[in-house]
């Protein structure tokens, strides 16, 4: 278990406490970390969070200010898990502070400005980052990106992603998928087109959920988004219907359906071939507790930092995946027309 002292190895602290809490866990159980402290604005959440994140109370430094934390500890890694429309001042003070990483929580930013703002500081102080989209990181989806990779399905021509359950929420959950669907196309995004749910046809070009929490406040949305590889992805999402997640991916020979819990490959001896199921195909999805989840997240930072690792989840994918958000609000409120990205800055 973490926190034993120990001169090599990487210092991480963790600003907000509730989400965090299963940040503090995954450093605190990964070798290449200390956990030295944790922040968060209330001091009831941290009061929380020693359970949450099955860490002995008291084991680690707290603060209410994180300027305070990263003043006062020496800090080399910092997560940042606040609310989703405030993520860009940790993230660029943290940086600009001289962290060597930085694991941040989705999604990136709300806004283009605050994605641009983090994107540049980060390339700027050459500082690692990831983004928790957590599927990046969990088994099953990893051996389909790398199946992909490796040319199994010969390529990848469609992707069609169910988002279900009234926790259908285009930026708060729907971030993960969004950002699910690129880590496959491996290409950035070229255009989108999206017609929301009934009952949201007005919502507006500006994300209206400050903090996520509300349903009321995010629609759900059916997305087709093209990227410049050719790689063509729906994402149907609406509530009203049951809850799952499921992405399919589709190549001219072969076809990949991945669920949190499952995963399945079917075959064909040529393009446009007669499919046959794949039963060495068999990945597990999400382990039984979250904090899990990130455990492989935060060893891949450590190798960034050591190692000039690749982010499995980079900050730049995740301004790509906000950008199609964006641009799903956009083609709504001009009539579901076809908006191209990059979208124009001011
Ligand atoms: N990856 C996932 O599956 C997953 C799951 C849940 C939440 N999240 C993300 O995690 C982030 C946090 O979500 P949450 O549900 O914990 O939110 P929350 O609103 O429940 O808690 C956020 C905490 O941050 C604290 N905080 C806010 N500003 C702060 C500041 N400047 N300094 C220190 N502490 C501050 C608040 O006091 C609060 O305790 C969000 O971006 C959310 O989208 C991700």
């Amino acid at each position: 278990m973490g926190n034993i002292n120990s001169g090599n190895k990487l210092k991480a602290g963790v600003i907000g406490g509730r989400q965090g809490a299963s940040h503090a866990y995954a450093y605190a159980n990964s070798e290449e970390y200390e956990l030295v402290s944790v922040c968060d604005l209330k001091s009831e959440v941290i009061d929380e969070m020693w359970e949450k994140a099955r860490i002995e109370k008291g084991s680690v430094r707290t603060y209410g200010d994180y300027r305070d934390m990263i003043d006062t500890e020496d800090l080399d890694v910092v997560s940042v898990s606040v609310p989703d429309h405030v993520h860009a001042d940790p993230v660029c003070d943290a940086s600009n502070a001289g962290v060597k990483g930085i694991f941040c929580e989705k999604p990136l930013t709300i806004n283009l400005e605050d994605g641009d703002r983090i994107v540049e500081t980060v390339q700027k102080n050459g500082t690692k980052m990831s983004v928790d989209h957590t599927r990046s990181f969990v088994p099953n989806y990893r051996a389909g990106r790398e199946s992909i990779r490796n040319g199994d399905l010969g390529g990848l021509t469609r992707i069609v992603a169910h988002m279900g359950g009234h926790r259908s929420m285009l930026f708060r959950n729907g971030t993960h998928t969004v950002d699910l669907i690129s880590y496959f196309a491996d290409s950035r995004p070229k255009w989108v087109i999206a017609a929301h749910e009934q009952g949201f046809e007005d919502y507006g070009t500006v994300y209206k959920g400050e903090g996520g929490k509300d349903p009321a406040l995010d629609p759900g949305s059916t997305v087709i988004i093209e990227y410049e590889n050719g790689v063509r992805a729906i994402l149907n999402s609406a509530k009203l219907t049951p809850a799952f997640h499921e992405i399919d991916l589709i190549g001219p020979s072969g076809r990949i359906l991945l669920d949190d819990k499952t995963s399945k490959r079917w075959l064909a001896d040529k393009p446009e071939g007669e499919l046959k199921e794949d039963p060495s195909f068999n990945y597990p999805g999400y382990p039984d507790f979250f904090g899990d989840a990130l455990i492989p997240a935060v060893k891949e930072l450590a190798e960034m930092i050591l190692d000039n690792a690749v982010s499995s989840s980079p900050p730049e994918r995740a301004r790509d995946t906000l950008e199609i958000m964006l641009a799903a609000l956009i083609s709504q409120d001009q009539g579901n027309t076809r908006v191209s990205l990059p979208l124009p800055r001011n």
